[in-house]
């Protein structure tokens, strides 16, 4: 009689969530919040839920008091499963034969750790990497076609390696060290003159000839370009200590990656990253930094998204299965409102300039330092006010700090009409802006390397993200700034979200869940995510071919 009822629960919910599929804005009751909120809601709530769910609801009740205590934490359990990121997905027979090998792979991987109390999601990244790249899931992961990174910045696709290896041994590279210790490189011929607050202009051709070991120099090259240390606890106290490094990192870069002819196959060598770990379209948040010429020609924004629509254009021709990218331009949340005013105009014309390519706007950089969407509230209005369309994509509750104004951009982000959101790391302090956002179905987009290294947590198994996954919450695994954090591609924070935010419960429904998330919530025009879904589906089911066959 009782699985019976449960039956008819999992049918009805089915049912509901097929339902949603059809009209968008009825998903949000039929999913979870009617379970996890109340039922109170779920009966008063507005999607016209079929009359048959407060009997059946009247009907558990009487079950619930007459069953054993076995019986009930099994119904709790079966919800709860149901509730969860992916909980319902019904997987193909094939799916369900690779969904036992990997969970049989991943129950042993955690039972290890709960043995050694090594846990890799729990350990710093830094520390954790060596371990994550030994894992079995983690090979699985990378085959895993994951669809889209949604949440990545220009500046930080590509391993540091290649800058090294391929950008610096470049002819006509020179670097300086500033009074700090950092570094910063010029492409230019003849040797320009000495910079403002730079020591002079130093060949690196000439410079590598006269060294005794070059290895060395270059391993000091890549320690000033990524935050890769082996004690990140100790070199990186706190917070602003992190960040301080980090937008060193940019600077540092920047000299390297915005030389013209470097700047195209920075581009390229990223989407092949990318690729590599079976990603296939990419929306990058770019500054659009002025992008020079060996001669000192200096190009315009245009010049760059030209620039990454040409790349990505060649990249897909020999890339089959490669969608290609978008651009959200950002600006900088340290500018005063009228900079950010012109960017925003900067943005409409770029839109109107490039619609398939420029996907919106965004702003960047630390939000506990920078000023709140709110501040910039008469820009960010003049889109709507002028009756043009310029999707956002805020950076927001990217914070620790509750109830101050940066933590406020996250119900700035939602009255903006924000497309998704960046983070939300500080959404489930904000359950009024969380219930909204969820009925209007933006998702966040989780870094969860990225979180860790710029300590806003530091176990990755006590992320707000596990909240949202087991509530089934719409969101997007993403990488940030791989590069600098040593990571690369989307696998490392898959494998965090994976195991660390999914626990025992995770399986192979959460990551599909996961990749069509990507696409879904991707800026994609419908018929462009209409055929992204299907190179998807392809991939996917050769990924789930194999990992079915897979010797037990
Ligand atoms: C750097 O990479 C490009 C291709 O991306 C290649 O053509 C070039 O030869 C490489 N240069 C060096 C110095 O390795
Ligand atoms: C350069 O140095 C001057 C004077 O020492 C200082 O005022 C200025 O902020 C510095 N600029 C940069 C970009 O570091
Ligand atoms: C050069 O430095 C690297 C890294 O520090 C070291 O492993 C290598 O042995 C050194 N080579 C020589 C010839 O000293
Ligand atoms: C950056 O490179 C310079 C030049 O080799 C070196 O002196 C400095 O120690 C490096 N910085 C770090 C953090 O390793
Ligand atoms: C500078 O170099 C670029 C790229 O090689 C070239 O297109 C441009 O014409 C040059 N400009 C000048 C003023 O020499
Ligand atoms: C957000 O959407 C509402 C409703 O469509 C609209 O009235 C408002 O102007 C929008 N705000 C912005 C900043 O676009
Ligand atoms: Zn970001």
């Amino acid at each position: 009689m009782v699985s019976f009822f449960l039956l008819l629960l999992t049918q009805l919910l089915e049912g509901l969530s097929k339902q949603s599929t059809v009209s968008g804005a009825a998903q949000r009751f039929a999913s979870i919040p009617s379970f996890n909120i109340g039922i109170s809601m779920l009966v008063g709530g507005p999607s016209g839920l079929p009359a048959l769910l407060p009997l059946l609801l009247a009907a558990m009740s009487f079950f619930c008091s007459a069953i054993s205590i076995d019986e009930a934490r099994k119904q709790l359990l079966m919800r709860e499963k149901i509730m969860q990121l992916g909980g319902q997905l019904v997987l193909k027979k094939e799916e369900e034969l690779a969904n036992e090998r990997l969970m049989a792979l991943k129950r042993a991987e955690m039972r290890q750790a709960m043995k050694t109390q090594k846990f890799p999601p729990s350990m710093h990244f830094f520390k954790a990497k060596n371990l994550i790249e030994k894992s079995e899931v983690f090979t699985i992961l990378k085959k895993m076609p994951k669809g889209a990174a949604l949440h990545v910045h220009d500046g930080s696709i590509v391993s540091m390696d290649w800058l090294v290896k391929n950008v610096t041994y470049r002819p006509h590279c020179h670097f300086c060290l500033t009074p700090k210790g950092t570094l910063m490189f010029k492409f230019a011929h003849p040797t320009p003159p000495t910079p403002a607050n730079c020591s002079e202009w130093i060949l690196l051709e000439k410079y590598r000839k006269g060294l005794q070991n070059v290895t060395e120099f270059d391993n000091s090259l890549l320690r000033n370009f990524t935050l890769m240390t082996k004690n990140p606890e100790v070199t990186y106290a706190n917070q602003n200590i992190v960040w301080s490094k980090f937008k060193t990192i940019f600077i540092t870069i920047s000299g390297l990656v915005n030389y013209a002819p470097v700047f195209r196959d920075y581009i390229f060598q990223g989407l092949e990253e990318f690729y590599q770990d079976n990603v296939f379209y990419l929306e990058l948040r770019a500054i659009l930094f002025p992008v020079y010429e060996l001669n000192g020609t200096i190009h315009n924004q245009e010049w760059s998204v030209r620039t990454y629509k040409e790349v990505a254009c060649v990249f897909a021709k020999k890339h089959p299965g490669f969608i290609g990218i978008k651009i959200i331009y950002s600006d900088h949340r340290f500018k005063d409102v009228s900079l950010i005013m012109k960017s925003v105009q900067t943005a409409m014309t770029l839109r109107t300039r490039f619609p398939r390519t420029v996907a919106g706007f965004d702003l960047v950089g630390r939000e506990d330092t920078g000023y709140s969407l709110y501040y910039y509230k008469e820009a960010l209005m003049i889109p709507a006010s002028q009756g043009f369309k310029l999707p956002y994509f805020f950076h927001a509750g990217e914070t620790d700090w509750q109830g101050t104004s940066m933590d406020r951009n996250l119900l700035d982000a939602l009255i903006l009409n924000s497309t998704r959101i960046g983070h939300g790391f500080a959404l489930s302090k904000h359950p009024a802006a969380w219930t909204n956002l969820w009925k209007k179905d933006i998702p966040i987009e989780v870094c969860p390397i990225s979180n860790q290294v710029l300590k806003l947590v530091s176990d990755l198994r006590n992320h707000p993200a596990a909240v949202l996954m087991a509530t089934g919450y719409p969101i997007v695994i993403s990488s940030d700034d791989p590069a600098i954090f040593g990571a690369k591609g989307l696998s490392y924070d898959f494998y965090e979200a994976f195991m660390g935010f999914g626990g025992m419960m995770a399986d192979l429904r959460t990551l599909k869940q996961l990749a069509m998330n990507s696409i879904k919530y991707s800026a994609l025009l419908d018929i462009e995510k209409k055929a992204a879904m299907k190179t998807w589906e392809k991939r996917w089911n050769n990924f789930v071919a194999d990992l079915a066959r897979r010797p037990k």
